[in-house]
């Protein structure tokens, strides 16, 4: 499987992949860098055959009802952490359609389980909800959570494990 624990020296060429793909979602290296050094076991890399880093996947535990501001570091886990949030999963056109993000959901969706989650959480963003909802995830309706660094069309989801 090409998915592996991310590490600082993936930092470079992951964020180099994150501002070609999130060209409306800029984050600085150092929020990554943070996100990393908080929580490493939710970070993962795509690396291909050729050495190539072509995905990477940012999650860790958070507090339902809250996201985490857009280009801000998370500086540490909440206390009150109660859900298991997936901040980004990212794939280099080239490499998509072949199931690595499927396989990147199943493995943190197994890893929120183990560590005890019962929900999984993200907000929905590039168009992306239809590939949440065909994994199990459902837009949260009867909370107001405050998206707007991510823009309009954000949509706050979750899956129950
Ligand atoms: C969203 C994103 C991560 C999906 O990546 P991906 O690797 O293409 O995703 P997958 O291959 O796992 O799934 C995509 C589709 O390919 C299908 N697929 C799976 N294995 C396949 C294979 N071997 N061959 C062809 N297609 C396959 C999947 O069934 C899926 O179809 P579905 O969505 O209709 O169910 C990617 O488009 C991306 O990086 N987007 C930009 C960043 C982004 O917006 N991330 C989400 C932030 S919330």
């Amino acid at each position: 499987m090409p998915w592996r624990p991310m590490t600082v020296a993936d930092l470079a060429p992951a964020f180099t992949l994150a501002c070609a793909i999130h060209v409306d979602f800029f984050e600085a290296l150092e929020v990554m860098t943070d996100k990393l050094a908080v929580y490493p076991a939710g970070c993962l890399t795509l690396e291909m055959p050729d050495g190539e880093l072509s995905g990477y996947a940012v999650s860790h535990p958070y507090a339902r009802g809250r996201v985490p501001k857009l280009n801000h570091l998370l500086g540490g886990l909440p206390a009150d952490a109660d859900i298991y949030y997936i901040h980004d999963i990212a794939i280099d056109a080239a490499a998509r359609g072949r199931g690595h993000a499927e396989t990147a959901v199943d493995l943190l969706a197994a890893h929120a389980g183990d560590a005890g989650f019962r929900e999984v959480r993200l907000l929905s963003v590039n168009n992306s909800e239809a590939f949440w909802r065909r994994r199990g995830f459902s837009a949260v309706e009867d909370e107001h959570v405050d998206v707007t660094s991510y823009g309009l069309d954000a949509i706050y989801m979750r899956r129950i494990l």
